[in-house]
């Protein structure tokens, strides 16, 4: 079983961000599902690369877009971004990134703030970026 659904209530309203949203949903149900069949750290930690990697690519689109269209809210998104990314750096640099049991608790603080921050950050870039004609 998946440890994370897409759902329509997620959607940001822009299809692009939708599809990363489902890739990093897929990359995280990727990492959940190599932990629980007890994958080499080698495939784990693989399997963590490949969503670290994604996620700095998509939140370079994000902030791309926000530029292109001056959007608002950019220091607040961006922190939250540049945030994750030191968490996320730290526990792969740490032992917990690494050990395929002590790795649950990073898949459940990265499942948790993908939630969070599509419901309160992403969201609330839809409607601004729809108006300057991006859909
Ligand atoms: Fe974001
Ligand atoms: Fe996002």
């Amino acid at each position: 079983m998946s440890l994370l659904t897409w759902k329509d209530e997620f959607s940001t309203g822009i299809t692009q961000f939708d599809d990363e949203h489902k890739r990093l949903i897929g990359l995280i149900n990727d990492l959940h599902a190599a932990m629980l069949a007890s994958r080499s750290q080698e495939v784990v930690q693989d399997v963590l690369r490949k969503l670290v990697q994604y996620t700095q690519i998509h939140f370079r689109h994000e902030e791309e877009a926000f530029a292109r269209t001056h959007y608002p809210q950019v220091a607040q998104h961006k922190a939250q971004h540049d945030k994750l990314a030191a968490q996320v750096q730290a526990f792969v640099k740490s032992d917990r990134g690494v050990n395929a049991h002590l790795s649950i608790d990073v898949l459940k603080f990265l499942k948790q703030w993908l939630l969070e921050h599509i419901e309160k950050s992403d969201k609330a870039y839809g409607a601004h970026l729809n108006a300057k004609g991006i859909q």
